[in-house]
């Protein structure tokens, strides 16, 4: 079964610990450890797909089938810096997963994202992809992130964020509507700096304590 183009974890323990990460007096300690075990769980749906391969083992009772999985590692990537707290929990799951980092900035005139760092796993026409970025707020930079990895030869491409913007889903759809979007909530709209509301604020000032 094929993820549908986005996925809402309503799962309790992801609810109840979003809604610990919204408030607005949640410490930055918290804060990043609540991102890290929403990670755990939102990495779980994320990676449903992965293929696997039964292969022959021993028990200490009998010789069975049972499944591993099969194929070459995925690839974790980063869309800095926000990213790299989604990543940290998503790798404690998947340890060995190949991981890259992809930086983004706007230019101030034109408005576009433009790339200032790229670092990515080699083969990834050949692995599964998932990109992470907690907030997926116009969409712009998570479109041109993964425009970027398909450049790169990624064909098999899943986002995982933790809140989501109706217009970063719109906007997603429309340029790759092949790339499932795995998030915790669906919010109500941007204000007029872009921000998800209500969100939580700025998703990297909040996980470094930075402002
Ligand atoms: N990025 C954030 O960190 N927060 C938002 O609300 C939108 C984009």
């Amino acid at each position: 079964m094929s993820l549908p183009h986005c996925t809402v974890v309503d799962h309790p323990l992801v609810q109840h610990k979003l809604t610990l990460m919204r408030e607005k007096d949640t410490s930055t300690y918290s804060f990043r450890a609540l991102l890290r075990e929403i990670a755990h769980l939102l990495a779980y749906e994320v990676t449903r797909e992965l293929p696997v391969a039964d292969v022959t083992i021993e028990t200490p009772l009998t010789t069975m089938q049972a499944p591993k999985l099969d194929g070459k590692k995925l690839a974790l990537i980063s869309i800095l810096r926000a990213g790299n707290g989604l990543l940290d929990g998503v790798m404690d799951l998947i340890p060995s997963a190949r991981v890259g980092f992809v930086g983004l900035y706007r230019d101030p005139e034109t408005l576009e994202p433009v790339q200032y760092y790229f670092k990515v796993p080699d083969l990834l026409d050949q692995r599964m992809v998932i990109a992470v970025d907690p907030m997926l707020a116009t969409g712009n930079s998570s479109a041109a992130a993964i425009d970027l990895l398909k450049q790169a030869g990624a064909t098999n491409i899943r986002f995982l964020c933790l809140l989501a913007a109706p217009e970063g889903i719109a906007r997603m759809k429309e340029a790759h509507p092949d790339v499932p979007i795995v998030t915790a909530a669906v919010d109500s709209h941007l204000n007029d700096h872009g921000y998800i509301v209500p969100g939580l604020g700025d998703a990297g000032d909040r996980l470094y304590g930075t402002k």
